[in-house]
């Protein structure tokens, strides 16, 4: 009896900001010791390990306390120490009240930035999603702060984590393709996980500051930290030509919502999948059966044609490295597949990679093939252990880093992203957009400056 109490106080405690379908998958239940759980297909890594020896989950701030509360009610487990519920003007309230060692933020990207400042000035430390915030001016605020604070930032940029990502990682260090001089990516979003984002709160700049923010900064955090160096410039053009008002799939002569996704190309490919949500006359329900009464009232339909659509849907993009080395970066998201290509070319040789599935999840052929092309000798294929867990088996290390520590290779391969690195990769995502506005390549370390 005793033992217990002991361990369970020695617990880190954590508080949740944003009941989202993350942050409740993929931070609360493995805190709360609640294992199993489904996957949406989108991408959320449900879990299905448990931290709840090492952490407590000791309060939740959303501001849909509908949501909140239903959270509490259905997914903490009876018995379980209290929980409490906060709303977002609530915050300094819940820090000092609650007494978190660590806050998880996995609210909307644009709203990031507030409750970071908040637990950083009250010495809190803070594991952000990525992207750690929605713009480079809330990144530069985040990074001083931090200097002043005893605490620091953590950001989960979990696609450093699969297996073949620390493999190019390490084929890079030891020098595998001699100096790194170009990076070649491109990105492919299928037509129903492409378009899941235009049905959410991510379709709007104002809140996820851009699919290049939003989404890119996953891809750009890859890239610079396999070649372990920061961005100096970024020259980008895009542009919005699947969804919105514009869509050349916009079904024409349609009068009501209903008749559109009739319709819809885009619904049609997605049906029985899943992927979109289905219209019910009720607020919007999302992992676990929790419902958005604010963020997804019944009121609000939503479909791939709104005027209110208003960030890029494909984008092409160079970036330069204060080494030396470029990036050829590219990113739809409206594929007839999803995964990526990838090259890295260097003075002695090229790391190829592929991955690639079907929008029903059958992988295409030579989809996770790693090749090591030396200069002047013969290929090599590099084989990659599969792993299970969300996003092809990052999501467990990035949670067992996070909650237990960082294990020697976390540390050899500094696979956990810091505050510079998380804004770094929110300045380049800004800098492919303002870029695509500007016509002109942007100064990236130069918007966290501004
Ligand atoms: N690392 C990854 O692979 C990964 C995957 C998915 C999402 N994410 C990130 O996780 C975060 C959550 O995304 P999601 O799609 O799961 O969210 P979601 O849409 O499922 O939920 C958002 C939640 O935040 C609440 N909310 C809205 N505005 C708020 C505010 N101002 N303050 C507090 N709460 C607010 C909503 O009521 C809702 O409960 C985002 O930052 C996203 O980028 C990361």
């Amino acid at each position: 009896m005793h033992a217990v109490a002991a361990i369970a106080s020695e617990r880190r405690r954590y508080a949740l900001v944003g009941v989202s379908n993350r942050g409740v998958a993929s931070f609360a239940r493995p805190l709360l010791g609640v294992a199993g759980g489904a996957d949406s297909g989108l991408g959320y890594g449900a879990s299905s390990d448990d931290f709840s020896h090492v952490g407590q989950l000791v309060a939740v701030l959303d501001v849909d306390r509908t949501r909140a509360e239903a959270f509490v009610e259905t997914i903490v487990p009876d018995g379980y120490p209290p929980v409490a519920v906060f709303g977002p003007d609530d915050v300094e309230e819940m820090l000092r009240t609650s007494r978190p060692d660590a806050v998880l933020v996995a609210s909307p990207d644009h709203s990031h930035g507030r409750y970071i400042l908040a637990a950083l000035a009250a010495g809190v430390d803070v594991v952000s999603e990525k992207p750690m915030v929605a713009t480079a001016a809330e990144a530069a605020e985040v990074l001083a702060a931090e200097r002043t604070s005893t605490a620091s930032v953590t950001v989960t940029h979990n696609f450093r984590y699969p297996a073949r990502h620390r493999r190019i990682k390490e084929l890079v260090a030891e020098g595998a393709i001699g100096r790194p001089l170009h990076v070649s990516y491109d990105h492919h979003v299928d037509v129903r996980h492409g378009a899941s984002y235009f049905l959410r709160w991510n379709r709007r700049r104002a809140d996820s500051g851009g699919l290049t923010v939003h989404k890119s900064t996953h891809h750009l955090d890859l890239i610079a930290w396999w070649l372990d160096d920061e961005p100096v410039r970024a020259y980008a053009v895009g542009g919005r030509d699947y969804y919105g008002p514009g869509s050349p799939h916009r079904p024409a002569g349609t009068t009501t919502p209903a008749e559109l996704r009739e319709r819809d190309p885009y619904h049609r490919a997605q049906a029985g999948s899943g992927a979109f949500p289905e219209p019910t006359g009720q607020a919007r329900r999302g992992m676990f059966d929790l419902p958005y009464e604010v963020q997804y009232p019944a009121s609000r339909e939503m479909t791939l044609y709104d005027d209110e659509i208003d960030v890029e849907d494909h984008v092409a993009g160079l970036v330069t490295y204060a080494g030396g080395a470029t990036a050829a970066y590219s990113v739809e998201f409206s594929a007839p597949w999803e995964g990526y290509r990838l090259a890295i070319r260097g003075t002695h040789g090229t790391i190829e990679a592929f991955v690639g599935r079907t929008p029903d999840g059958e992988a295409l052929p030579g989809s996770g093939e790693l090749v090591l092309r030396p200069l002047f000798g013969p290929a090599r294929t590099i084989e990659v252990p599969t792993a299970a867990g969300g996003h092809d088996g990052a999501d467990p290390l990035l949670r067992r880093d996070l909650f237990e520590g960082p294990d020697e290779e976390s540390r050899r391969l500094g696979l956990m992203a810091d505050a510079r690195q998380g804004a770094l990769a929110v300045a380049t995502g800004e800098a492919l957009w303002r870029s695509i506005e500007q016509g002109e390549p942007v100064d990236v370390p130069g918007l966290l400056r501004r």
